[in-house]
């Protein structure tokens, strides 16, 4: 397994160049399957969550054909609606072909995701927007097993869908599922997640008719006509986040190319308040901070509140602050396993429950720590980079997950970082 070498105490300068979003193509890649035509998608982020992805979508028939800054997904023989317990386990998201596979043939059985790191993150509501839908689905030996009415001028029927909190997976399954539907679909209570919005622009490229998405109530029109299509995908607004905090809590300058504002206002916000200056440039934004940083409080929400994916990378930066910090976690139950490693870093941080106060200003001294999940484990990352001496930080697949050559980005600024491979 490939570790990180860090020796810690150099400001970051100079540009990153922020990639395609993770959490916006995993859903895109999912929704191939809805259509018989090629769809291109041009923006696709180089990290093995998205490998994993084209490797469902493939073993379910799907071509894929890739060149440097473009992969073609042409799903038109489709050989297998099931998708096993193996490739579900690798990756919670794998859940997001149930919808698609289920719309568009009639059945589908997919494996149960089960627990995973940051908390049970149960699909009850996958499920009941598929049924409020008009399918019948039933769990067996660990598989979701969907099927629409087998009766002439069966299929999955437009219907009003409720969901009991603004999941993004749930918003994006219901979303994708209706394009198929017959008849009109509205969502009520969905997430308003840039990524959701995203789908809804690579699904109308595809032929659907969706309005609203990005609001709290999406409208759809079934019975798509589907049509060969290319989407762009929007940067990753959460890499942008990470690098910013790279270059606060080291107290350097960088620019972010290809970060967009309008999908960062909390993270940014954020960062204003805690004394670091963001202001955008022709192509991106920038980030900088040569003040002391000041202690703030942190609620994590839905979007457009403060990002969960960002909770970690700000509890690394508020080890630096002036002060204590009080961070709470309301979208994932269990979202903290950064605090024992930060901690081995010589940060200061209680918990209790959902919370933790980070009471910033011991030096942090570099030392062995593990990743445990994909944010988490860039904020040791981030803690590495103002640590005295060395931090190794072991178990990198997490990163490779959703960061596109990390280690080579923070180098290409000046962090003093190296990948050994085992
Ligand atoms: C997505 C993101 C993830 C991010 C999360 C919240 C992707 C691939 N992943 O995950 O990076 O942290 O949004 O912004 O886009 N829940 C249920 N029942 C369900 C579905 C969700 O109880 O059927 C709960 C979850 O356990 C969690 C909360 O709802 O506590 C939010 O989850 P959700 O918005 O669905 O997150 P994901 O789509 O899994």
């Amino acid at each position: 397994m490939d570790r990180l070498r860090i020796v810690g105490g150099h400001k970051l300068q100079g540009g990153v160049t922020i990639s395609g979003a993770k959490n916006a193509a995993l859903p895109q890649i999912a929704a191939t399957l809805l259509s018989p035509y090629p769809v291109e998608l041009t923006n696709l982020p180089q990290v093995s969550d998205v490998e994993n992805m084209l490797g469902v979508v493939a073993l379910h028939g799907a071509e894929v054909t890739r060149a440097a800054h473009s992969t073609i997904i042409d799903a038109r023989n489709i050989v297998s609606t099931e998708t096993t317990y193996d490739t579900v386990r690798k990756m919670r998201a794998t859940v997001l072909v149930l919808g698609p596979l289920l719309a568009r043939f009639g059945q589908a059985r997919v494996s149960l995701p089960g627990g995973c790191a940051i908390g049970a993150r149960p699909v009850d509501m996958h499920i009941k927007a598929l049924a409020a839908l008009g399918a019948t689905i039933d769990i067996e030996n660990g598989l979701i097993v969907a099927s629409t009415p087998n009766t002439p001028g069966g299929g999955l029927k437009g219907g009003r869908i409720v969901l009991a909190s603004p999941s993004v997976g749930a918003t994006e399954t219901a979303m994708m599922a209706a394009t198929a539907a017959k008849g009109e679909t509205e969502i009520l209570n969905a997430a308003r997640e840039p990524e959701v919005a995203d789908l809804a622009a690579c699904l109308i490229a595809m032929g659907a008719k969706i309005e609203g998405a990005g609001t709290h109530r999406i409208l759809i029109e079934g019975s798509t006509s589907w049509q060969p299509a290319k989407h762009h995908g929007i940067p990753d607004r959460i890499e942008a986040g990470t690098y910013a905090v790279a270059a606060a809590i080291t107290g350097g300058t960088l620019e972010l190319t290809n970060a967009r504002l309008e999908n960062m206002a909390a993270t940014v916000q954020m960062l204003e308040f805690m004394g670091v200056s963001v202001w955008p440039s022709d192509r991106g934004l920038v980030v900088s901070r040569d003040g002391p940083l000041r202690p703030t409080d942190i609620t994590t929400e839905p979007y457009p509140g403060f990002p969960t994916d960002m909770q970690a990378q700000f509890m690394a930066l508020a080890t630096q602050a002036d002060g204590a910090t009080l961070i709470r976690e309301t979208v994932f139950e269990s979202r903290f396993m950064h605090v024992p490693e930060l901690i081995r870093l010589g940060a200061n941080i209680s918990l209790q429950g959902t919370t933790a106060v980070v009471r910033g200003g011991p030096p942090l001294r570099g030392a062995q720590v593990m990743a445990t999940d994909l944010r988490a484990s860039v904020s040791l990352v981030l803690a590495g980079l103002v640590s005295s001496g060395e931090t190794i930080v072991n178990r990198v697949y997490h990163l490779d997950r959703g960061y596109e050559q990390l280690d080579r980005k923070l180098r290409l600024c000046g962090a003093d970082i190296e990948r050994i491979s085992a």
